[in-house]
C-alpha cells in the first residue's frame, strides 16, 4: 500500500476501519501492559483513533505515528483539542496536552525522534499492511523499542481468498512467525466477530475471527 492509497482514503472518506467507540479488547486488556500514570505509549499508524483519547484519560503520555495529515487535523479537531505544530519536510509534529501525533512516514521515523516508549498499542495497524510488508513493519517497530517493552496486538483473521485487503488477514500462526523470535507472544483472547460485522459479511466473508495477543520484547 504507497501512501497516495491512504492519502485518497482520507480525502473520500473511505475510512470504514475507523471506530466511533473505544476499543473493547484495548479496555479489557490494557492492564496487561503493565504501564503506569505518565507512561509513553506508542500508537503506530493510529488514523484518528479515538483509542488515543481513552488512553490518555487513563492518564498515559500518547504518542501516535500516522502518515496523513488530514488524520491528525481531524483528530484533534473533531475532539476538541488544542495542539501546537511542529512543520519539518515529511514530518509534522502536532503536540497535544497528553497526545502527541508524528505525521510522517512510519517506516522513516527513528527511535531518537521519539520520546522513550513504554509500551505499544496496534489495532488495525499490522494488518493494515500487505503480506510483504509485514515483516518490514514488525522490524522496524522492533527498532523503536527497548528490552522488556510490552504491546498489545489486535488482529483479523479471515479466508483471505474471500477479500482483498486492506484490511488483510493475519493469522495467530503468522503472528508467532513475525513476532516469535524476538518477543514472548501470549493469545491473550479470541473471538468469532462476523456476526457483529455486517460490512465485512456484505463482502463475502463466511469467517473472521478477532485475535488479541500480548507480545513481550525480550
Ligand atoms: C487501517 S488504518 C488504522 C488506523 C488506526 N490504527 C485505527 O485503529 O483506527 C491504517 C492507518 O495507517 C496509516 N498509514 C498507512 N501507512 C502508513 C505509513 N507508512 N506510515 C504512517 N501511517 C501509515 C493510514 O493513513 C491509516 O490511517
Amino acid at each position: 500500500m504507497k501512501a497516495e492509497f491512504w492519502h485518497e482514503r482520507w480525502e473520500k472518506g473511505e475510512i470504514g476501519f475507523h471506530q466511533h467507540e473505544y476499543n473493547r479488547y484495548m479496555q479489557d486488556f490494557v492492564d496487561r501492559l503493565g504501564v503506569d500514570t505518565g507512561d509513553q505509549i506508542l500508537v503506530p499508524l493510529c488514523g484518528k483513533s479515538l483509542d488515543m483519547l481513552w488512553l490518555a484519560e487513563r492518564g498515559y503520555q500518547v504518542i501516535g505515528i500516522e502518515i496523513s495529515d488530514r488524520a491528525v487535523t481531524d483528530f484533534f479537531n473533531e475532539n476538541g483539542l488544542r495542539c501546537t505544530i511542529e512543520r519539518k519536510p515529511g514530518r509534522n509534529w502536532y503536540r497535544g496536552e497528553r497526545i502527541q501525533i508524528l505525521c510522517a512516514d512510519f517506516f522513516s521515523v527513528k527511535k531518537a525522534e521519539l520520546p522513550p516508549i513504554d509500551a505499544i498499542y496496534d489495532r488495525a495497524s499490522l494488518i493494515a499492511l500487505p503480506e510483504e510488508m509485514r515483516p518490514v513493519y514488525v522490524a522496524h517497530v522492533g527498532r523503536l523499542a527497548d528490552r522488556g517493552i510490552t504491546s498489545l496486538l489486535v488482529t483479523l483473521d479471515y479466508p483471505q481468498e474471500e477479500m482483498r485487503g486492506p484490511p488483510f488477514s493475519v493469522t495467530p500462526d503468522e503472528v508467532r512467525r513475525l513476532y516469535g523470535a524476538q518477543h514472548e507472544c501470549e493469545r491473550l483472547h479470541s473471538e468469532d466477530c462476523l456476526a457483529r460485522e455486517p460490512r465485512f459479511r456484505k463482502k463475502g466473508l463466511t469467517r473472521l475471527h478477532e485475535h488479541v495477543f500480548l507480545l513481550k520484547k525480550r
